[in-house]
């Protein structure tokens, strides 16, 4: 099938790669021309495993070329994909303007029916707005041509984006015609093999299904973060309490976690984004604002505990940070809990000496040189000359180091652990400071 993406950013470029993967023919837009030069080149613009072999053996096959072509787009797919960017604006709500461009670029080039699909995450009622653009400008081209409206969100992880897409747990479809249905049944044949994975529903809902996933989810982390806390001064260690709660498979084991706070572009953004369009409706969502409070605040403990360790003064102290990235297996540190540390620490006049496996440029890309920033090219090399280690991403190769090169390299046998990666018993039995989150410290 002919399918077109528009935004070649992390869900376009995933979704391309992967309609490509299974012999649809897919053309991805962009309106950088830069980052499509660079694709054209097989540079892939973003860290995903797998997604780069992908793209280079579909482009070889020719089902996946990059353009900045328009024209090409709206004439090549009978799917359209919209997948640019939502940024939140100042008040949190989500900004349609490049989602409403994409829906005007169509309207204005389209010859015959289109099933326009949206794919980015977009606060409920945004398909009506799209619907609403394409017709408006089909009018003033007095163009009577048949077109149709789907809301299709993605729920890929970073990290593990191409089995999330290859291997979905669900493929949420909101229609108002049957026969899209039908369509993107067909689309999404090859995903849906074993047992029916396709949920179909009315677009709102689906529309708000995406934030309520995400939602729900950040809502369980800060529940656990909130509980980690009242742990911490009950004299409770939240670990265990995790797997007391979590053995219940009605609560389950996924993302109760506890930590130094939840980050990337999805949750923050999205219980901001529909904290916002309950206002908008006149419910206050107090729950929701409840979750961003928690985790605003959770973000700031492994600071809080730093600072008390050392007296409230870090003038002149250096930290050893491992982990940039908001979680293992991206580069990406978009609202990550590291940023947050480092920013307070580089108040108090400390430096920081930071390490992780992927971000290191990202982190460049974002802070440029400065003094009070040591990039470091392994985790040794970080605690070199540190007084004290903070962990805030829980990257594999932090998970069994070597904790007596920690203990000898370190001027204080200070560990802060924001991701409760190691025992506290055998921290303290090595003779370590160890901090973790809602375990007594
Ligand atoms: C999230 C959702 O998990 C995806 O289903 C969704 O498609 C995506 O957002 C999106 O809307 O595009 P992602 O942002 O890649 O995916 O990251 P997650 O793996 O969900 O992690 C989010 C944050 O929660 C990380 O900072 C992680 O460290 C934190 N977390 C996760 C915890 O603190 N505790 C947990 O138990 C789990």
């Amino acid at each position: 099938m002919k399918v077109t993406i528009f935004g070649s950013g992390y869900v376009g470029l995933v979704t391309g790669a992967c309609l490509a993967e299974v012999g649809n023919d897919v053309v991805c837009i962009d309106i950088d021309a830069g980052k499509i030069q660079r694709l054209n080149q097989g540079e892939v613009p973003i860290y995903e495993p797998g997604l780069d072999t992908i793209i280079k053996r579909n482009m070889a096959a020719g089902r996946l070329q990059f353009t900045t072509d328009v024209d090409l787009g709206v004439s090549h797919g009978l799917f359209q994909f919209i997948a640019v960017g939502t940024p939140p604006d100042e008040d949190g709500s989500a900004d349609l303007q490049y989602v409403l461009a994409v829906a005007r670029s169509i309207g204005e080039r389209m010859r015959d029916y289109r099933v326009i699909v949206n794919k980015s995450t977009v606060p409920v009622g945004t398909a009506d707005k799209v619907r609403g653009a394409v017709g408006e400008v089909l009018a003033r081209r007095g163009a009577a041509i048949e077109f149709d409206v789907v809301s299709n969100p993605e729920f890929l992880k970073e990290g593990a984006a191409i089995e999330d897409f290859m291997k979905p747990d669900r493929i949420v479809v909101g229609t108002d015609n049957p026969r899209t249905t039908e369509l993107l049944r067909a689309l999404y044949a090859p995903f849906n093999r074993s047992h029916d994975r396709m949920v179909c529903m009315d677009i709102r809902s689906a529309e708000l299904t995406k934030y309520a996933a995400n939602a729900m989810l950040a809502t369980k982390i800060s529940f656990m973060n909130e509980l980690a806390n009242l742990a911490e001064r009950l004299g409770a260690d939240i670990e265990k309490v995790r797997v007391g709660i979590g053995s219940d498979p009605r609560i389950g084991y996924h993302f109760i976690y506890p930590g130094c706070g939840y980050g990337g572009s999805c949750f923050p953004k999205d219980v901001k984004a529909l904290e916002r369009t309950a206002r908008d409706v006149g419910y206050p969502a107090p729950l929701l604002q409840a979750v961003e409070a928690v985790n605003d605040r959770q973000k700031e403990k492994l600071f809080e505990k730093i600072s008390a360790y050392f007296g409230g003064d870090l003038a002149g102290r250096t930290i050893a940070v491992w982990g940039l990235a908001f979680k293992p297996n991206t580069d990406d540190m978009r609202e990550a809990p590291s940023r947050t540390l480092m920013e307070a620490l580089w108040r108090a006049g400390a430096k920081v000496r930071a390490f992780d496996p992927v971000a290191r440029e990202e982190a460049h890309r974002l802070y440029g040189e400065r003094a009070d920033l040591i990039l470091c090219d392994s985790p040794e090399s970080a605690l070199q000359g540190a007084d004290a280690l903070a962990v805030v991403t829980e990257w594999n190769v932090f998970r069994s180091p070597d904790f007596d090169e920690i203990r000898h390299t370190l001027t204080r046998p200070a560990v802060f652990d924001g991701r409760n990666i190691y025992d506290p018993a055998h921290m303290k039995a090595q003779g370590f400071d160890y901090f973790a989150i809602g375990r007594g410290t």
